[in-house]
């Protein structure tokens, strides 16, 4: 079967044969106790293209009891070289189900194709990486003086749990189970109601490489249901949860009774600072690519341009050319932009841009919610861009989650430094200049967990990535991750 046969079928049958639908809890798919099940929708066409188990309390129990068994059971054994021979064997499974898995992505969470398959081979990568890391992640010796030996020892935390969101379902799961594993940690992962088919995949995928029942587990069902237990049982010993504010907050208290350890990737209002002397082609791309990735549902997306007052003019108009030519349609078709990921969603985006208007927002172009034009369904919003916005509007300083770019305009160095600092957010920043000085001087002085310089989103598995401020702690990805899932014994 190529990606082109699955596409047609999803095309023509609305979902795919044979996806998993059921919890996966030590090594089997389970029904939820009482049968429940809920919907997932196409967010492409707004119809459900697959019912799954809704689960809760007690099938997280039953999760985190697998999940504490196997800690204790032969892959607390395995040398790291034989984990890391597992882990390879996850790569290679995510490779070889590389079209199901987008074709299913695409399907559950609205995305473009090429995004997903994209996402999947980050997937992959990530596994590869972490296999790698498994036997180089090593403790120091202190020279603490005659007659004594000092050393630290990491060892695994224990069972990790995952709340996963809804706009990178397969590669937010891969970028928390891959390190954890690495570091000899077992899992139950909670993906979000919204998108639960790639966790699932993902399990079945692991347990075939061989990983013993219960090191990986997968709960699906709602955040206040399935989540919520996950994140405050006494048996899981760190949480890895991305998604908003609000909920990041809200699993802090719950996981505070247990003082579980937690790493939270919350949302972001990122800027993207372009200097009058920047290569201007370079940053109308790191823009587009910035802002209408994924419909703009990023928590790191470049959401806000600020932008030299001199050069203004010129690159809105090349920006606001290249906007309008951007075109709708269902992820599976591959056009310029997909849908975003739900009705609700859909409606608080559109929400924003509402109270915009009555304020008397310059809206540039887009602005109103739509649908796929070869269709008319799908929950789709048109590429937006509102220009000249003060520090203080809403529109600049709410995490909106859409294809909506917030323009700030500044007159100089001092005052670009304030509108890039001047949100509680501090997840990532751009800078597109030729002036390197410029570039490191401002890279220093803005509070975010990453910079990119002329190449946003640049980077991949190797290096970190995490937010401050109010966009989190803790960091993922690369060889930090592993530290987030071990804990350091000095004897
Ligand atoms: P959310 O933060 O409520 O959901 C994220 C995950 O948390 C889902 O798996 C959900 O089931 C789970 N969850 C919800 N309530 C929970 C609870 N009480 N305990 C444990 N887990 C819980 O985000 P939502 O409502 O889907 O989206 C709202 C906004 O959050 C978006 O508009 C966006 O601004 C932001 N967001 C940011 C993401 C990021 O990548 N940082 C990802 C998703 C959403
Ligand atoms: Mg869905």
């Amino acid at each position: 079967m190529d990606v082109q046969f699955l596409v047609e079928l999803a095309q023509r049958t609305g979902t795919l044969p044979d996806l998993p639908t059921q919890h996966f809890i030590d090594g089997h798919w389970c029904a939820s106790a009482h049968g429940a099940m809920m919907d997932s929708w196409d967010p492409g066409t707004g119809k459900v293209f697959l019912r799954f188990a809704a689960g809760g309390a007690a099938e997280v129990d039953a999760a985190v009891d697998a999940a504490r068994r196997a800690l204790g059971g032969p892959w607390s054994r395995l040398k790291p070289a034989e984990r890391a021979h597992l882990l390879r064997a996850v790569a290679a499974g995510l490779r070889a189900q590389a079209d199901v898995l987008a074709v299913a992505e695409t399907l559950d969470s609205g995305k473009r194709l090429a995004e997903a398959q994209g996402d999947v081979r980050s997937a992959a990568a990530c596994f590869d990486y972490y296999a790698g890391a498994c036997d180089k992640f090593h403790g120091d010796t202190l020279p603490l003086g005659p007659d004594y030996l000092a050393y630290t020892v990491h060892e695994p935390i224990g069972v990790t749990a995952h709340v996963i969101p809804w706009n990178y379902p397969l590669s937010t799961a891969a970028r928390g189970i891959a390190p954890a594993l690495a570091a000899g940690c077992t899992v139950v992962a909670k993906p979000a109601e919204q998108t639960p088919v790639t966790a699932l995949l993902l399990a079945q995928i692991i347990h075939a490489a061989g990983l013993p029942p219960g090191v990986v587990n997968v709960v699906t069902g709602t955040g206040s249901e399935a989540g919520a237990a996950l994140v405050g049982h006494a048996g899981v010993d760190h949480v890895t949860f991305t998604g908003s504010v609000a909920t990041g907050v809200n699993v802090m208290r719950n996981a505070a009774d247990q003082t579980t350890r937690l790493l939270l990737e919350l949302g972001g209002k990122s800027p993207l600072l372009v200097l009058a002397d920047a290569d201007m082609d370079r940053a109308v791309e790191g823009v587009m690519d910035g802002i209408f990735e994924n419909a703009g549902q990023i928590c790191s997306a470049a959401s806000r341009l600020v932008i030299d007052r001199h050069i203004h003019a010129g690159f809105m108009e090349r920006l606001l050319q290249k906007t309008r030519a951007l075109t709708l349609g269902h992820g599976l078709r591959n056009a310029g932009m997909g849908p975003v990921n739900s009705a609700p969603h859909l409606h608080k985006v559109s929400g924003f841009l509402e109270r915009a208007r009555s304020r008397g927002a310059q809206i540039l172009c887009g602005g109103n919610s739509t649908t796929d034009p070869q269709t008319g369904l799908g929950w789709f919003f048109e590429p937006t861009i509102v220009d000249d916005l003060r520090a203080d509007d809403e529109l600049v300083q709410e995490e909106i989650f859409g294809p909506v770019l917030a323009v700030q305009i500044f007159d100089d160095l001092e005052q670009a430094l304030d509108l890039a600092n001047g949100t509680r957010f501090g997840l990532v920043a751009g800078i597109y200049t030729r002036d390197f000085s410029n570039a490191h001087r401002l890279a220093q002085r803005i509070d975010a967990g990453q910079v990119y310089i002329n190449e946003y989103f640049a980077g991949g598995i190797a290096l970190p990535f995490g937010g401050n401020k109010r966009s989190g702690f803790g960091r993922e990805k690369g060889m930090e991750a592993l530290r987030s899932y071990s804990k350091l014994k000095s004897v």
